[in-house]
């Protein structure tokens, strides 16, 4: 029996799925394309400003920088809104901006209620603020409570003595109560010299994390979200929210199977929910603001719990499950194969346990993973189709979409020759490991090549300037060698780009409130090479169908009762005409 298809493969020399002979299929493999009935319609459905808008994801550290330093701050922010506003987003999420040693650029945090230095100054702070505001815009800040940084002054009192009233903000043990790994390698339990003991860190060891079933820390949370609240910040994307409770039986970990470890283990313990309705009673109740978590760990069957609008927890989550499709037993840099159906099968799995029910947010990309057009398209050959085509997929899937910086021009991974070129702290530690385990460091190169985040954090390619128009100075991480081709000002100036794919698409959805509050139903039989969906609500029906092969399909499933709506390519002859290369089309179902 041939393997299925590969549809991405995790090898930089993957083989690209060509599946013009894919099994023959029959018309009635398709779910038959019906109106859902009155009874079938959900009027429930609670219509929500954070539901309709489109969040588009800044990372500062890499998106403009105003000051010649080589890092993107606050001020380039500022520059770059009236470029937010033409593209036709509706919320920002920025990335951390406090102050932080930067040892995960910002993911650790050392005063939550100031700005990082390099970034700038609490007036620009309100300066970007009011801006996003002027172009009703609406502003969502990442909150990263699980861990703080070790320079936070809780954990410098913490550590300098057991009496020390913050001592117990964090998590200490007289020895390494188990097994853990944190999630970049190496043990999670870190011993401290001064504090004599053991602390916990998921992440890196400069990333303590805090202990919330202290009272007192979840008081501090509280009151720290309310200040950037009071000072009008719409909302939250909340870091790991999954894992701020703790098992404390401090059970071993089998790493046979890290992602039910991550599930398991360091995810959804006892008191999560518990936690997050307090925060939820004594914040989110207060304010109109949204709030999506990152649901890392979570399995599809345990969301509603977060997310379940009776639930008084979270508005929405994203879910990782396309984004862990390629990690093999050893995590991310052990790189499996992977077919469409298996892809797609994630969006249907978890777009039927959300249901009427809660609400998702939908991405393909973002500062933690490879570029969406590297990924899941070809950004070789048929780059701007496919990045053109996903997009699709992204404004038309069951959720709030986000958007990650460079996505709207379809910037792509980058290859740098040497891990010297990387900045990012969890290559590092895996370049480490591997050295100590003497793996084959071309084999890393390789898998660095597909997975690293520092795919996504080269800077902002806004014009075919030198260092690509993000810096006067010398950038923190090399430019991408590709933007004298991809970048802004190229895409802005050429009608047929994928920057203006954007604009008319973030248009379209707006306008057929189906694609936003309609139900999801795939009717593709189960096809390697084709993703098909309907959208529907009683304002209409919508057939979206994607090809994610380098060659044409025929045989759609779509009759005269179709009409073209939109696509990545001129309109079709015939609705039915055979789908070109990485083309997607969005259908009105006539009767
Ligand atoms: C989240 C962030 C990631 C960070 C980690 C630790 O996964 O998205 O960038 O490294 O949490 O804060
Ligand atoms: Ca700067």
């Amino acid at each position: 029996m041939d393997p299925s298809p590969v549809f991405f493969a995790g090898n930089a020399i993957a083989e690209r799925n060509t599946t013009s002979g894919s099994r023959a299929f029959s018309e009635s493999l398709y779910i038959k394309a019906q109106k859902l009935s009155e009874s079938q319609i959900d009027k429930g459905m609670k219509q929500h400003w954070w539901k309709e808008g489109v969040i588009y994801q800044i990372y500062p550290r890499s998106f403009m920088d105003s000051n010649g330093d080589g890092i993107g701050d606050l001020g380039g922010i500022l520059q770059k809104l009236d470029y937010l506003q033409e593209l036709g987003i509706d919320i920002i999420w920025l990335s951390p901006i406090y102050q932080s040693p930067n040892d995960d650029n910002g993911y650790d945090i050392s005063d939550y209620r100031s700005v990082m230095d390099e970034f700038g100054t609490m007036a620009e702070f309100d300066a970007v603020l009011e801006g996003i505001h002027q172009r009703d815009m609406k502003l969502v800040m990442d909150l990263v409570v699980n861990h703080t940084s070790d320079e936070h002054h809780w954990f410098q009192q913490a550590r300098s003595s057991p009496d020390n009233p913050y001592r117990d903000y964090y998590i200490w043990q007289p020895e390494p109560p188990n097994n853990w790994q944190s999630m970049f390698g190496g043990s999670a339990w870190q011993y401290d010299e001064q504090a004599g003991a053991y602390y916990l860190h998921l992440f890196t060891k400069k990333q303590p994390d805090l202990n919330w079933e202290n009272p007192q820390v979840r008081r501090e949370v509280y009151d720290l979200m309310r200040f950037w609240l009071d000072k009008g910040v719409d909302g939250f994307r909340m870091d790991v929210i999954p894992m701020i409770s703790k098992r404390l039986s401090w059970p071993d970990a089998d790493y046979s199977d890290f992602n039910k470890v991550v599930e398991e283990l360091y995810c959804n313990g006892p008191r999560v929910h518990e936690f997050l309705q307090e925060m939820h009673e004594e914040v989110m109740a207060h304010y109109d603001m949204m709030t999506v978590g990152e649901g890392v760990g979570i399995p599809p069957e345990k969301a509603n719990l977060y997310v379940g609008k009776d639930r008084n927890e979270l508005d929405m989550i994203f879910h990782f499950g396309h984004m862990f499709i390629d990690h093999g037993p050893g995590g991310k840099f052990d790189i499996v194969d992977v077919d469409l159906n298996t892809f797609k099968d994630i969006f249907t799995k978890w777009d039927r346990a959300i249901g009427n029910d809660g609400w998702l947010n939908i991405y393909l990309d973002n500062h933690d993973f490879p570029r969406l057009v590297s990924r899941f398209g070809n950004d070789d050959e048929y780059r701007v189709e496919s990045a053109k085509m996903l997009a699709i997929l992204l404004l038309s899937l069951r959720g709030t979409p986000c958007l990650y910086q460079g996505t709207e021009i379809g910037m792509t991974n980058v290859a740098f020759p040497s891990f010297d070129d990387y900045r990012d702290v969890e290559i590092k530690n895996n370049v480490a490991i591997w050295q100590k385990e003497g793996r084959n460091m071309e084999t890393m190169l390789g898998a660095v090549h597909v997975q690293a985040r520092d795919n996504v954090r080269t800077p902002m390619q806004w014009s075919a300037d030198s260092q690509a128009g993000f810096s006067t100075g010398s950038p923190w991480i090399k430019v991408n060698p590709n933007y004298q081709t991809i970048n802004v000002e190229a895409d802005r100036k050429n009608p047929d780009s994928i920057f203006h794919f954007y604009r008319e698409m973030l248009a379209f959805r707006k306008k057929h409130k189906a694609l936003i509050y309609g139900s999801y139903t795939q009717v593709d039989g189960g096809r390697n090479d084709l993703y098909a969906y309907r959208r529907e609500d009683a304002d209409g029906s919508y057939l979206i169908v994607l090809n994610f092969t380098d060659d044409p399909i025929s045989d759609l499933p779509v009759d005269n009762g179709y009409t073209w709506l939109t696509g990545n390519y001129p309109a079709p002859g015939a609705a039915s005409d055979a789908l070109r290369p990485w083309e997607g089309r969005v259908y009105r179902q006539s009767s």
